[in-house]
Parts: structure tokens; sequence; C-alpha cells
């Protein structure tokens, strides 16, 4: 099975890969409107902490079960049991993921969807179709289901030429695309008026907020969402690691440029908002808190573009194609994880496997579509604060107390001779295996209850 499943052909390919599936509307979006309403710096100092102390070791724990089983997720795990309980236990948690990731695809298409058609907007405003526009932005029924249908039929094309040819090679194009991008609009905010004020409230930290566990709870939420933990992704990546390769550093450079997109981030929306200000939009809600959620991204960035003119539009069109190339690159990433387990597991043509997932995965948008109030936020609640969080720490405790500490160490060992001298190796199987759990436990406990 594994000769012909395919094979990230270099390093680069799988960071980019790695780091598309990781950089996404969780950074453009989510990470800059989440440190607004936390206390700005003090929201993005325990991003970092927790990103690198308690993500960082999950998403490590992800890549080895995948790289050592060299299969879909359900597989790889079980290559690791030996016990009938340890098998089953293993396909709740790889099917589980899977799961998670087909569910967190069909609301995220519906999203990428919007950004789509926000992205074509601005062209139907220079032409003068007006009506066009105001039908593109209306976010109703059907330009809501044409959009998601579209941005789907993106991912089944990349997703159907398999790893190298579809993930790595629009991986590589895409996401040096995406940060260029992102720096131009920095650049251009940056001059605006309003600006840095809008900086100033980024980076200065409201240091009171660090102990409200509610700002530890966003960070650490924000930190699986983005590194898109508990949803097999990282495994059915990683099985596609060459074993040359060192695991450790890998996934330390996947995990600073997630955060570093985040941070940049940061620096266009955070200002944009207090340049919207400056223009005379309202940016803050009635309880004083900076406006965040749609409301940010679909009413007060699209005023403040078109607050700007000409120049405006093209504003908005770098702005929407960002978000829409930041969800193209994790879609792909979520609909790989089931995509692999219905190939190997049913033996089906990779085409076959691809379509027949990705119906399914729009059925349930279609779904959501059609009840948005009663599903979208169920959905999103489901999957991202309940399944991500139970599935990471199962991932961690499969591999710190499942599996044998000798045979981690052999699987890090491969791409990284010196392990042994370093601190790495004597820690995070023991984090892995006690910290990890607590941590997140404690995190998602306090979150749900
Ligand atoms: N990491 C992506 C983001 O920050 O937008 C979201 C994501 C991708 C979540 C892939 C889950 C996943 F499996």
């Amino acid at each position: 099975m594994s000769a012909n499943r395919g094979e990230f052909s270099s390093r680069f390919g799988f960071i980019m890969a790695a780091a598309g599936s990781a950089v996404g509307l969780g950074n453009i979006w989510g990470f800059p409107t989440q440190t607004a309403s936390n206390g700005g710096a003090a929201f993005v100092l325990a991003y970092l902490v927790l990103a690198f102390c308690l993500a960082y070791p999950a998403f490590m724990a992800e890549l080895v079960i995948g790289r050592y089983g060299r299969a879909n997720a359900v597989a790889s795990l079980k290559k690791m049991s030996n016990k009938k309980w340890q098998h089953q236990f293993a396909f709740i948690i790889g099917f589980g993921g899977i799961l998670c990731a087909a569910l967190i695809l069909s609301f995220y298409g519906i999203i990428a969807g919007w950004m789509m058609s926000y992205t074509l907007e601005p062209i139907t405003t220079l032409i003068g179709i007006n009506e066009a526009s105001k039908w593109l932005t209306s976010q109703s029924t059907v330009p809501s289901l044409i959009f998601t249908t579209l941005f789907m039929g993106l991912t089944i094309y990349i997703i159907r030429s398999g790893v190298e040819n579809g993930i790595e090679k629009w991986s590589k194009r895409l996401m040096p695309m995406l940060i260029l991008l992102l720096i131009c609009l920095i650049i251009y905010v940056m001059t605006l008026e309003g600006a840095s004020e809008g900086l100033n409230a980024y980076l200065n930290p409201d240091f009171s907020k660090l102990i409200e566990p509610q700002l530890l709870i966003s960070a650490l939420g924000q930190a699986f969402f983005s590194l898109s933990l508990g949803t097999s992704v990282m495994i059915i990546y990683g099985s596609y690691i060459s074993k040359k390769e060192n695991l450790v550093t890998l996934g330390a450079q996947v995990t600073l440029i997630d955060v570093s997109i985040a941070f940049l981030a940061g620096l266009l929306v955070i200002p944009a908002m207090y340049v919207a200000q400056a223009q005379g939009l309202q940016i803050f809600s009635a309880e004083g808190n900076l406006i965040s959620g749609p409301d940010l991204v679909f009413t007060i960035l699209p005023s403040l573009f078109n607050g700007m003119g000409f120049i405006g539009s093209f504003v908005a069109l770098a702005f929407f194609a960002l978000m829409s190339i930041a969800a193209l690159t994790s879609s792909i990433s979520m609909l790989e994880a089931p995509v692999s387990y219905v190939v190997e597991r049913f033996n089906l043509p990779r085409n076959k496997a691809t379509l027949i997932t990705s119906l399914l995965i729009l059925s349930i948008s279609i779904l959501i579509i059609l009840n948005m109030d009663s599903l979208f936020g169920f959905v999103v609640t489901l999957a991202t604060e309940y399944g991500q969080p139970i599935i990471g720490m199962f991932c961690c405790i499969f591999i710190g107390w499942i599996w044998h500490r000798s045979k981690i160490i052999e699987e890090l060992k491969q791409g990284y001779e010196e392990l042994e001298q370093g601190l790495f190796w004597k820690i995070w199987p023991w984090y892995i295996k006690f910290i990890c759990p607590l941590c997140i436990s404690f995190v998602f406990l306090n979150s749900v209850l």
C-alpha cells in the first residue's frame, strides 16, 4: 500500500503544505479578532506560550503517529496497537479526527465561498454592475450555494491530483502569494491615518487580562484550531514525510510560520479597524469591545474599502483574495484526511474517492446553508470546541500511554541522529504523557462547563 501512496518530494514542499493547512481563516480572521477582544498583546503573549508549549508537542504527536504508520489516520493508529481494545480506541480516535475534519470543511467551505464572492465584488463594482455587487455580498442562500460549490470544486481539483502534484504543488504556489499579499496590505494600511493608534492597541498589553481563564481558554482553542490539531490532518501529512527528514525541526518550523502569520495578520486587521474609525465608522460594540466576528470582515472592512474610492477596490480584492487563498490551502488538508482513508480502506481510485467524499461533505454544507440559524453554530461548536480538543488529547494519550517510549525515540531518531544529545527526547515523551492531556482537559472542561 505504501509504495504508491505518495510522499512530499522536498522539505520545502512539506513545510508549505503543513503551514498551508495551519495558516487559514483562523490566523487572518480569528487571531486578530480574538486578540482585539482579549486584551491585545496579553493575548498574543499567552498564545505564543501555549502554541509552543502545548500545541507544538501535540502537533509532534500527530506527525510521529503518521510517519510511523505511513497510512491513513485509522490505519496508522492501529499499527501502533497490540490489543483488541487498543485497535478499537485507535479506530475511534482516527475516525473521529477524520469526521472532525469533514465537519470543519462543511462550514469552512461556506465561509470560504463568501470570501470568494467578496473577491469578485470589487471587480463588478469597477465595471459598474451594481446589481451584481449587491448579489455577491448578500450572503443569501443562492450565492452561498453557488460559491460554496465553486470553492469545493477548487479543493477537489487539487486533491484529486494527489500529494506531490496536488497538495504540494499548489501549496508551494499559494503560500508565497499569501505572504506577499499580506505584507503589501500591511505596508499600505500602515500609511493611513489611524493605523498607529491601532498598532498601539495591538501591541500594548493589558496584563491584568492574563490571569483571566477566558483568555487562556481562547488562546489554547485558537492554537489548536490554527495548527489543525485533532482532525487527523497532521497524521496524514506526517505519513507523507520521508523517513530522512527531521520531524522535530520540521514541526517547529511549521509552528513558527503559523504563529508569525497570525501575528502579521494582527498587524493588518487591527490597524485597519482604527483606520476605519478615523474615517467615522463605528468599531466598538455597545459594551465597548472591538467589533469582531462576521461584522468585522463582512461589514466594517468592506465599508472601509468602499470609502477609499478607486484604490479601495484593489485593496478589497487583495484582502479577500488573501482570505480565499488562506482558506484553500487549509481546505485541501481537511479533504485529504477523509479521502486518504476512503482510498486505502476501500481500495478505491483517488479520483473516485475524492468525488464521493466531497459530495458527502458538500451535502452537509448545503444542509447548513438551508438551516443557517440552527445548524451553523452547532456544527462549529461540535467540531472545534468538542471534537478537536478531545481527539487532540486522545492522540497524546495514545502515544504516551499505549506506545512504547523506545519506539517513539526510534521514530524521532530517523532523520535526527543527534536526537539523544538534546533535551527534547528526554522531556517530550513525559510531556506528552502527563502535561499535555492534563492541560488540554483542564482548559477543555473550563470552556464547556
Ligand atoms: N488551521 C486552519 C485555520 O487556522 O484556519 C483551520 C483548520 C485546517 C482546522 C485544517 C482544521 C483542519 F483540519
